[in-house]
């Protein structure tokens, strides 16, 4: 198939369009690089350099038809969404509907859009299914559910079938390309980076939490993993409508088990500081993925701690100041 990613300099759209290509699709990447990277680029592959918020601009990319639109372009930041909520809705919600827009104009005949676990927020029961009701906590989450809603309404008016994925939390890397946003927010790459340079620190929020170890449990799931789950949402026979899957590993992991791994991966010793915990983080966030696996056949292989932590640490170390160096 011929496919648009958006975000395709961004950590997952990078690695999914290794894989896409490697199953012999032919990829064109939109982005605009506002948190993408140019290093992530694989050579060869044509891109349309913009931002999703120019109407005209996606109009023009999507002049030339493509098959399918895999959708990854998004700010994520979801301590930053509270604080400037209208910098997501403009870009998040604004840039999707420019690119649904575009997408049913041009006749795409399937789409398939990064969503999140943030869009359950802090469910009651475990593991989390698609069933569950979707409430989020932020306005990050609450700009992906708009899409969702959006991308539902859209397929449903112009007839193609779409999915929405949504991603727990993801990690790893693979030998080219890894995980750098600026800042940090995420566990495993702060972790690691602080093993780099001690002088950062590393702190664990709450170990009070009613938890077996008394830290939180949340979901991992490795970026080949999840780029896989692209490739097969892409090539799966299509559904009308749209189509919504958990992507995680189904195990869950506590902060104490990723720094027993990472000690592990790294032989570093790992000696975070203890604060206390920081509001709005449920103590167990993990999810139900039978219907991935049903539907798609997904089965997230690399998603355990040792690969995981394996993976990113040789990332981190052989790429210090991440894309940089
Ligand atoms: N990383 C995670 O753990 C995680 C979890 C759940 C969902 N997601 C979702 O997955 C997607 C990818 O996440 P990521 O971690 O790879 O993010 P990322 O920041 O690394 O990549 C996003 C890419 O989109 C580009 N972009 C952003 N806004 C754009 C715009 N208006 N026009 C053109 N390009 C634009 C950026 O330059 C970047 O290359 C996002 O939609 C995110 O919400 C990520």
């Amino acid at each position: 198939m011929k496919v648009l990613v958006t975000g395709g300099a961004g950590y997952i759209g990078s690695v999914t369009t290794r894989v896409l290509l490697a199953r012999g699709h032919e990829v064109e990447i939109l982005d605009d690089f506002s948190t993408g990277h140019r290093e992530a680029l694989p050579p060869g592959v044509p891109l349309h350099e913009g931002s999703l918020l120019d109407a005209g601009f996606v109009d023009r990319v999507l002049a030339a038809p493509v098959d399918a639109v895999l959708h990854f372009a998004a700010f994520s930041l979801v301590g930053e969404s509270a604080v400037r909520p209208l910098k997501y809705y403009r870009n998040n919600v604004g840039g999707s509907v420019n690119l649904l827009d575009a997408a049913a104009r041009a006749g795409v005949r399937r789409f398939v859009f990064s969503s999140t676990a943030a869009v359950y927020g802090e469910p009651d029961e475990m593991p989390i299914t698609e069933h569950a009701p979707t409430r989020p906590v932020n306005p990050y989450g609450h700009t992906k559910l708009a899409i969702e809603w959006a991308l539902a309404d859209t397929a449903a008016a112009a007839g193609f079938p779409a999915v929405a994925l949504r991603y727990f939390n993801a990690c790893g890397a693979t030998p080219e390309l890894g995980e750098d946003h600026e800042p940090e927010t995420h566990l495993i790459p702060r972790l690691l980076r602080s093993l780099l340079d001690p002088a950062a620190g590393f702190a664990v929020f709450g170990d009070d939490y009613p938890t077996p170890d008394g830290t939180c449990i949340r979901d991992y799931v490795h970026v080949a993993d999840l780029a896989e789950a692209h490739a097969l949402a892409l090539e799966a026979d299509a559904r009308p409508g749209l189509s919504v899957y958990n992507l995680g590993s189904e195990t869950g992991a506590s902060v104490r088990e990723i720094l027993a791994a990472a000690a592990a991966a790294t032989g570093l010793p790992v000696e975070p500081r203890i604060e206390p915990r920081r509001p709005g983080d449920p103590a167990r966030l993990v999810a139900g993925n039978a219907r991935a696996r049903r539907d798609l056949g997904w089965r997230p292989c690399r998603s355990d701690l040792p690969t995981i932590l394996r993976d990113a640490w040789d990332w981190h170390r052989r790429h210090p100041r991440g894309y940089r160096g």
